[in-house]
């Protein structure tokens, strides 16, 4: 055994610039994966269906293939990593286990944002990278130009970049032989001290935890001892092995290897990785094992928190259950129980941006079938007091600092530092745009030289952070025809001018609705939100006619549907004044009113096209109010 035939590496890219399609192909030509499934363009690390109905990567994926070069047999790891802003977290934690990246750029499109961002980072954490051009197949390629950017952006020597098409493979068998000969192997000692680092982890039925882990020195051998960082309850490995891309049993997992280990731990709160995942253990072989906290991650930072609610309460503990499951395999979401008087039970948690908080949504539902109302996002802001300063991640625990017995001394709200990639021709509208966003300090600069034709700049300025976790992002792309490329990073907080936005249903106030808006914004908000709310009031009705289901349709013809003939005002509130005001008649949310007897087939459509509504209501007071409703709050915003 050497350490000297393995090569730990990971795929870094802007988001679409083609790291999935790069990983099959990379494990089609070390025969990994089986002839069936070869040729098929399947994405074979896009496991979660959310990642194929999406086509995005969402979680990092590990597999190990066998490559012989020169006459000699070598272990690669692969890494494969999320693109989108929101998952930055896991890449720099796959980046963590490995030695060398390959920074892929497409052709076509060039540097973007984020091709800037995985670039800074894997170069932070000392990787070696390797430059790869793909797309090169398609007709708009512009390789020499897009090289050329390379090598002003990120220094890189132009005879370094590798030109592919990972669609077609032509140019991969070059990949396969620069990572053997330009990454470093990983240095480590089977007769040291144990120490492997443990990157990911997921529960499985029958087995308990499986984690993912980076041997780092020592051997890990099936009935090894290891101990919960945790609970210091003790397990003996039952089983590990290779991802191969499925997971292989081998005998022991030695130093440069990544794999996986399972020891029947049965309870999610008991893994290993309890601490923290991002810590080093050590475990001498012994039976036993000491977690030093080797803090090796920037302190990790939850960007904006919503609550989540069964829509049935009796289900909290069932949901309750599912989310520490689920965030076995997503460390980056922080979960607190909260209680709503309007949702009752549920729970506030914690994501690195909307899109990861609409993943997240989404796996809940797909893989744990769960039905829940999530309320709408928002950034942890600061509230300073006289003699303390408190965080506020919950528009419900946002202190009135319009009465002066609050006594609040200040509020701040965070900043991040944007950067975006745009086409000259789309500068100004994205100067706008950020301006809208409350952009500051704002600077550009070229990417390409000037002679280029439609040359790309470079735009920054600090911003808001709950600007942009609203839908700042969709509109920077259709205000850019998608061209606009965008990343940012903490900038710490500022002072601001914020106000708690309260909205009364039936005179009753909702506290699930509530809202954290700036002092400028409080009018429009305030008009838009109870003019949406009014508006949801059409679900509303027909839910309450669905309700009196299976006599529904004989109800129906003889024109006997009982209807609410009470009015609901709808009010929005900030301190004891009221911003806007609707009034919500029951009467006009029945859209079945006028088809009668005859009409029954239509009536029933109607209904029929309730239902997917109707799922995902929760009654407050008098009134259902059906997901969208909160969903709007933050396109309102
Ligand atoms: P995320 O997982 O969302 O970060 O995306 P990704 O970087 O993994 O990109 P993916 O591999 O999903 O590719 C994005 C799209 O580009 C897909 O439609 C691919 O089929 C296509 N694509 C990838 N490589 C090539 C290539 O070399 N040539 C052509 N023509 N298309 C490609």
């Amino acid at each position: 055994y050497s350490c000297d035939v393995i090569r730990n590496f990971s795929i870094i890219a802007h988001i679409d610039h083609g790291k999935s399609t790069l990983a099959d192909r990379l494990l089609e030509m070390t025969s990994t994966i089986s002839a069936t499934v070869k040729g098929t363009n399947q994405q074979f690390l896009d496991k979660l269906k959310v990642e194929r109905e999406r086509g995005i990567t969402v979680k990092a994926q590990t597999a190990s293939m066998f490559h012989n070069h020169n006459g000699r047999n070598y272990l690669l790891n692969l890494i494969d990593t999320p693109g989108h802003v929101d998952f930055s977290w896991e890449v720099s934690r796959s980046m963590a286990a490995c030695e060398g990246a390959l920074l892929l750029v497409d052709a076509t499109q060039g540097v973007q944002a984020q091709s800037l961002s995985v670039f800074h980072t894997a170069c932070e954490r000392g990787l070696t990278i390797i430059p790869v051009l793909n797309k090169i197949d398609l007709p708009a390629a512009q390789p020499d130009r897009i090289t050329a950017q390379m090598q002003s952006t990120f220094g890189i020597d132009p005879a370094d970049v590798l030109h592919i098409s990972a669609k077609t493979g032509q140019g991969v068998e070059a990949v396969l032989q620069a990572i053997v000969e330009r990454i470093p192997p990983p240095t480590g000692s089977p007769s040291e001290k144990m120490k492997a680092f443990l990157f990911d982890s997921s529960y499985d039925r029958y087995r308990g935890v499986i984690s993912l882990v980076s041997i780092q020195n020592g051997v890990l051998r099936k009935g090894d001892k290891i101990a919960s960082c945790y609970t210091r309850k003790k397990y003996e490995i039952t089983d590990l092995g290779i991802m191969h891309p499925e997971e292989v049993s081998t005998s022991q997992l030695l130093p440069g290897q990544v794999g996986y280990i399972a020891c029947n731990m049965k309870q999610s709160s008991e893994d290993l990785l309890c601490i923290s995942p991002y810590r080093r253990y050590t475990s001498p072989g012994n039976g036993n094992t000491h977690f030093p906290p080797v803090e090796w991650f920037p302190a990790q930072w939850e960007k904006v928190y919503a609550g989540v609610f069964p829509v049935d309460s009796n289900d909290f503990i069932k949901l309750e259950e599912s989310i520490k499951r689920l965030t076995l395999t997503d460390r980056s979401v922080t979960v607190q129980r909260e209680s709503s008087t309007a949702l009752a039970q549920g729970c506030r948690l914690g994501f690195l941006g909307t899109l990861h908080m609409d993943v997240f949504r989404q796996r809940l539902e797909d893989e744990y079938d769960a039905n829940i109302i999530i309320t709408a996002p928002t950034v942890p802001y600061k509230v300073v007091y006289k003699d303390k300063t408190v965080f506020v991640s919950n528009p419900t625990d946002f202190p009135d600092i319009t009465d002066p017995s609050a006594k609040v001394r200040e509020v701040q709200e965070p900043i991040v530092k944007a950067t975006i990639i745009v086409p000259e021709d789309y500068l100004g509208e994205m100067m706008d745009l950020c301006f809208l966003h409350r952009a500051e300090d704002m600077d550009h600069r070229y990417l390409d030289s000037s002679s280029a034709s439609s040359a790309r700049a470079i735009l920054t300025c600090t911003m808001p952070l709950s600007d942009i976790v609203t839908d700042f992002f969709d509109k920077l792309k259709s205000r850019s025809s998608g061209f606009a490329s965008f990343d940012y990073e903490d900038a710490g907080y500022q002072r601001s001018n914020l106000v708690k936005m309260s909205f009364l249903l039936n005179n009753k106030p909702v506290d699930a609705l509530a809202l954290i808006v700036h002092r400028s914004a409080e009018q429009t908000v305030g008009r838009l939100w109870v003019k949406k709310l009014r508006a949801s009031s059409h679900t509303f009705c027909l839910a309450s006619i669905d309700k009196a289901s299976p006599s529904l349709c004989a109800m129906l013809s003889d024109k006997v549907i009982p209807r609410q003939m009470f009015e609901v005002p709808i009010q929005a509130v900030v301190g004891k004044r009221v911003i806007a005001r609707e009034t919500l008649s029951a009467l006009r949310a029945d859209v079945t009113a006028g088809l009668y007897g005859g009409h029954y087939e239509r009536k029933m459509k109607h209904l029929e096209n309730q239902k997917e509504s109707k799922r995902r209501m929760k009654r407050i007071g008098s009134v259902d109010l059906p997901q969208e409703a909160f969903f709007d709050i933050l396109r309102t915003k």
